[in-house]
């Protein structure tokens, strides 16, 4: 039998919701997870240090009894924050990121960044406590193809934000692109790119041959086969500057299955397995330590997690159910259209 043992991984960007869907979901990330970076795109959202210090609260009476996790606060950053409340943030603890949305790039985005000359005074404060801030890297002007919004992000938001504020770290979230995934490379300093379980295992046509699937849609939209080689290159490489940040988007099937479907894939329950399985076909199985364990915590400043899990390869594949039940309703989860033999030993 196969096996491999690693530090308790972590993920770097999760969607936990809130009432019963988050009751429903959090066992799901705490059960394998050490910690996770929160997502702060509730209605309405985490905008203040005390709506994050209450958020945190609700996360932990959530939480399973027994389950050691932590939630790792961010705030979500509007025109009208300020900097003296998410100086606090971070001094306190609380906060360990801010989370950048462009107007309307994504799920709850209408409150997002419009101009981000507006948010100058906030992004300097933090370059200059070392705050890191996260990015939805896509554009949301309406003549840009959803295709490449990406790419188009990096040249005209991105890449004048790190010139004009070389000193602010930036981590590009679910990097999905080849582009997103060369520019990352090519900065020598303070950048980062988190990839989502779901981005290394579909391409588009997931979404769109036989039929339209909306479970395999979310935002960023998966893109074209050789962006998802690239990915799984960047991911499997060991290379520091990239990690797990799962992108796990839980939003009940009504809201999936309809003529305007929310963007979104549930990938908490399965992401150890697929990646292990992804690992192991990239011959690097080595690496997925460093990938879902060691390198978020390197750039986020933090220590690695000291407990250890393990991941077996069983003879029969891993029967994972096709939903999860929460009191907010039924959730689909991601099937990777393969069967998962990985299987994290508990
Ligand atoms: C996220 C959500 O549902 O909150 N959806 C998604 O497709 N990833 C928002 C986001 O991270 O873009
Ligand atoms: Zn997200």
């Amino acid at each position: 039998m196969q096996s491999i043992t690693i530090r308790r991984p972590d993920d770097w960007h999760l969607h936990l919701r809130d009432g019963a869907m988050l009751e429903g979901v959090i066992g799901d990330t705490s059960r394998d997870f050490a910690r996770a970076i929160i997502m702060p795109n509730l209605v309405p959202p985490v905008v203040t240090t005390a709506d994050a210090e209450a958020y945190r609260g609700r996360i932990m009476a959530a939480l399973p009894k027994g389950d050691k996790f932590q939630p790792l606060m961010t705030l979500y950053l509007t025109e009208h924050t300020n900097p003296d409340d998410v100086e606090a943030g971070k001094t306190s603890g609380l906060i360990t990121a801010v989370k950048l949305y462009p107007a309307g790039a994504t799920t709850n985005s209408h409150g997002g960044v419009r101009d981000i000359e507006k948010a100058m005074p906030v992004l300097e404060r933090m370059a200059k406590i070392g705050l890191p801030l996260c990015v939805h890297g896509e554009v949301t002007a309406p003549e840009v193809d959803i295709f490449d919004r990406e790419a188009v992000f990096i040249e005209t938001v991105l890449d004048p934000l790190r010139k004009r504020l070389p000193e602010l770290k930036v981590t590009m979230e679910h990097v999905t692109t080849k582009d997103g995934i060369d520019y990352i490379k090519s900065a020598k300093s303070n950048l980062a790119g988190s990839i989502t379980t779901h981005h290394l295992i579909i391409n588009r046509n997931a979404i769109l041959v036989g039929g339209i699937r909306p479970h395999y849609y979310c935002l960023p939209v998966a893109k074209r086969e050789n962006h998802r080689l690239a990915l799984r290159a960047a991911a499997t490489s060991g290379d520091l500057r990239f990690f797990l940040g799962t992108d796990s988007a839980p939003h009940v099937d009504p809201l999936k299955e309809c003529a305007c479907g929310c963007a979104g894939i549930y990938t908490s329950i399965n992401t150890m397995s697929c990646l292990a399985h992804v690992f192991e076909q990239e011959n690097g199985l080595d690496r997925l330590e460093a990938f879902a364990s060691l390198n978020g915590p390197a750039w986020y400043g933090l220590p690695v997690n000291e407990e250890r899990i393990t991941l077996v390869k069983r003879d029969e594949p891993v029967r994972f159910p096709a939903k999860v039940e929460t009191g907010a309703g039924l959730v689909t989860v991601f099937d990777p259209m393969f069967p998962l033999y990985w299987d994290v030993d508990r």
